[in-house]
C-alpha cells in the first residue's frame, strides 16, 4: 500500500515538474472571439459593422515568443468568415492559417471553430484579420509577441508600449457592396477616411469628439507597435516634431532607422521607439495615403493626439507634422523602404539562402479577363477587370486546396502554375499589344519540395495603364528581400546588386511601381500556403496563388493531422464571390486599378 502511495506522489511530482518545464518553454493562451454586428457612428452616420467582442479594432493578443494560442471563434454575424494570423508561420499547421477556400471553408453563422496558433521565431508585432471577402475592414487586431521570458529586446527596454492600428473606413456595408460591385460591375468601394485605433480624428466630419488620445510622460521612451490594417492602400505615417526610430518590421528586428515619417504597406507591422522629449503640449500623429496609381486619390487625413501629462498651458490646437510626404511622393516612400536592413548580429543571426534550387520569375499585372473568351475579339466590347500572376488570374475552388490536397481529392486545382510567364514582353513599356492584357482564370498552384531554396523575382507591369506598387504577402513564411529596382529585371546585372548580408526579413513587401522585387526563402514549412497582393481589390481580381510545400521524410517535417472539427465545405460555385469586376457601368478603368 505504502509503496503505491509513494509512487503516486512521485508521478504527481513528475507531472508538476514537467508542467513547470513546459510552462517556461511555451505558455498556452486561450482567447474567445465572438463575431457580431455592432453600431458605430462615423462621418455623422450610424452604421452596423462586424466586430470581434464588440471592439473596434478588435482585441489585442499578447504572447511571448514560442507560445501557443487557442482562439475559439464563434460566428454570430450574418455571413461565413475565417480568421488569419498574419505573419505567424504556424510550423506544419496550415489547418489554422485561415484564408478562405485555401486552407478552410468558412465558419458559417451560428457555428464556431477553434484555431491553434503556433508561434515560433516571430518576435515583435503582428496582427490577425478576417480572410474571407472584404470583412477584414472591421475584423482585425494586433498581436504583441514579447521576447521569451528571461530574454529582452535588442534595445534599451522601453518605459511603456502603445498599439497603433491604422485602418480605413468605408461607408455602408463594404462586404455587400463589394459583392454587388462584382455582380453588377459597379465601381469598387473606396475608403472614406483613415482610422487610428478606430477613430478618424479631428480632420473628418463629426469625428473630433472621439479622436484617439494617448498621454505620454515627458522623458519616457515608448515602443509603438504599428499595424497597417487598411484594405487597399499604402500609408505615410508621422508624429509632429518627434523622431521615430524603427527597430522592427513584421516581427523581425532591423537595424534602427531614425526618421521623421514611415511608409507602411497594408499587411506590414512596425515596431517604433519614440521618446517624449519635446516641449509639453499636444502633437498630432497622422496617416495619409501614399498613391502610385492613377487611381482614386484620397486626400483624407487620419489623426490622433499625443498629449504630454503635467501642468502646463497649451491653448493652441495640436501641432501638425511638417515633414509628411505628399500622396504621390514615390521618392520619399522608396527612400524610406530602401533603408530597411535586418539587424543580423550575433544574437539575431539570419540565414539567407545562397544556393537557390528553385527560381521563379513572376509577372504581377493588371489585366482584362475574357470569360469564355466572349469579349476578346471585339475591342469595343466591355471587359472585366482582373489581375494576375504569370497571366493566371486565381479562381477560388469550392473545396479548399488544403482539404483537396490532404485528402487526395482531384478536380479542385491543378499543379501547373508556371515558373515564368509564357510570353515575354517589355513589361514596363507604356505602349503594348492588346494581347498581353488578356488573362485567364484558373486554380493553378505551385508545388515545392521540402527544403527547397526558392528565389522569386516579382516583375511589375504597365499593362492597361495599371502600373502601381503591389504589397506581396506570403503565408507560412517570412522571406528575405534581397533586391529591388526600377524597370524590367535584368537577369545578368541585377543579381549582382543583391544584398545577401543583411536583407530585411518580411512577410509583406512592395514590388515597386514599374519595377521588380527579388525575395528568397527556404521551403521548410510543409503545408498549403497562400500568397497574394495585400490590396484587397487586387486579391479579389486574382493576384494570388498557392504554394503546396511537400512533406519531408520524418513526422517532424510533415503536415500535422487535421483537427477533427474543420468547417465543412458545403458550397456550390453559386454561393461564392468568384466573379471579377465587370467594368460595364464603372466608368474609366483608371479610376480603380
Ligand atoms: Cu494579411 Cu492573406 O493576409
Ligand atoms: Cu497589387
Amino acid at each position: 500500500m505504502e509503496g503505491r502511495y509513494i509512487s503516486w506522489q512521485t508521478i504527481l511530482a513528475c507531472f508538476f515538474l514537467l508542467g513547470q518545464f513546459l510552462w517556461v518553454r511555451a505558455d498556452v493562451h486561450y482567447y474567445d472571439f465572438t463575431l457580431k454586428e455592432m453600431n458605430v457612428t462615423k462621418l455623422c452616420v450610424t452604421e452596423s459593422i462586424l466586430t470581434v467582442n464588440d471592439l473596434f479594432p478588435g482585441p489585442v493578443i499578447r504572447v511571448h515568443k514560442g507560445d501557443i494560442l487557442y482562439v475559439n471563434v464563434t460566428n454570430k454575424g450574418d455571413y461565413g468568415i475565417t480568421i488569419h494570423w498574419h505573419g505567424v508561420k504556424q510550423p506544419r499547421n496550415p489547418w489554422s492559417d485561415g484564408p478562405v477556400f485555401i486552407t478552410q471553408c468558412p465558419i458559417l453563422p451560428g457555428s464556431y471553430f477553434t484555431y491553434e496558433v503556433i508561434f515560433s521565431e516571430e518576435e515583435g508585432t503582428l496582427w490577425w484579420h478576417a480572410h474571407s471577402d472584404w470583412t477584414r475592414a472591421t475584423v482585425h487586431g494586433a498581436i504583441v509577441i514579447l521576447p521569451k521570458e528571461g530574454t529582452t529586446f535588442p534595445f534599451p527596454k522601453p518605459d511603456a508600449e502603445e498599439v497603433i492600428v491604422l485602418g480605413s473606413w468605408y461607408k455602408g456595408n463594404l462586404n455587400a457592396e463589394v459583392n454587388d460591385a462584382m455582380a453588377n460591375g459597379s465601381d469598387i468601394p473606396h475608403s472614406r477616411g483613415w482610422l487610428i485605433n478606430g477613430e478618424l480624428g479631428d480632420f473628418a466630419n463629426c469625428s473630433s469628439e472621439t479622436t484617439y488620445r494617448w498621454s505620454v510622460n515627458y522623458g519616457k521612451t515608448y515602443l509603438l507597435r504599428i499595424v497597417n490594417a487598411v484594405n487597399d492602400d499604402q500609408l505615410f505615417f508621422a508624429i509632429a516634431n518627434h523622431n521615430l526610430t524603427i527597430v522592427g518590421l513584421d516581427a523581425a528586428y532591423i537595424k534602427p532607422i531614425a526618421t521623421s515619417y514611415v511608409m507602411i504597406s497594408p499587411g506590414q507591422t512596425m515596431d517604433v521607439l519614440l521618446t517624449a522629449n519635446r516641449p509639453l503640449g499636444q502633437y498630432y500623429m497622422v496617416s495619409t495615403q501614399f498613391l502610385t496609381e492613377s487611381a482614386y486619390m484620397n486626400m483624407d487625413i487620419g489623426s490622433a493626439i499625443i498629449e504630454y501629462t503635467g501642468d502646463y498651458n497649451f491653448s493652441s490646437s495640436p501641432i501638425f507634422p511638417d515633414r509628411l510626404p505628399e500622396a504621390k511622393d514615390v521618392e520619399a516612400a522608396m527612400r524610406f523602404t530602401g533603408l530597411i536592413r535586418s539587424l543580423a548580429d550575433e544574437d539575431y543571426p539570419i540565414s539567407v539562402p545562397l544556393n537557390v534550387t528553385m527560381k521563379m520569375f513572376i509577372v504581377v499585372s493588371m489585366n482584362y479577363l475574357c470569360r469564355n473568351r466572349t469579349y476578346c475579339d471585339d475591342p469595343t466590347a466591355h471587359k472585366i477587370i482582373a489581375s494576375s500572376m504569370n497571366n493566371i488570374s486565381w479562381a477560388n475552388p469550392t473545396v479548399d486546396v488544403l482539404e483537396a490536397y490532404y485528402g487526395n481529392i482531384s478536380g479542385y486545382y491543378t499543379t501547373d502554375f508556371p515558373d515564368r510567364p509564357l510570353v515575354m514582353y517589355n513589361f514596363t513599356a507604356k505602349d503594348k499589344d492588346d494581347d498581353v492584357a488578356i488573362t485567364d482564370e484558373a486554380t493553378k498552384v505551385k508545388v515545392l519540395n521540402y527544403n527547397e531554396s526558392v528565389e522569386i523575382v516579382f516583375q511589375g507591369t504597365d499593362v492597361i495603364g495599371g502600373s502601381g506598387v503591389h504589397p506581396m504577402h506570403m503565408h507560412g513564411y517570412s522571406f528575405y528581400v534581397v533586391g529591388m529596382g526600377q524597370g524590367n529585371f535584368n537577369n545578368e546585372t541585377d543579381p549582382l546588386t543583391y544584398n545577401l548580408i543583411d536583407p530585411p526579413k518580411a512577410n509583406t513587401f512592395i514590388v515597386p511601381k514599374s519595377g521588380w522585387l527579388a525575395i528568397r526563402f527556404v521551403a521548410d514549412n510543409p503545408g498549403v500556403w497562400f500568397w497574394h497582393c495585400h490590396f484587397d481589390r487586387h486579391l479579389s481580381w486574382g493576384m494570388d496563388t498557392v504554394f503546396i510545400v511537400k512533406n519531408g521524410e520524418t513526422e517532424e517535417t510533415s503536415i500535422r493531422p487535421p483537427p477533427s472539427d474543420m468547417p465543412a465545405c458545403i458550397f456550390s460555385k453559386h454561393d461564392i464571390s468568384i466573379r471579377k469586376w465587370d467594368d460595364n457601368n464603372a466608368g474609366d478603368d483608371q479610376d480603380y486599378l
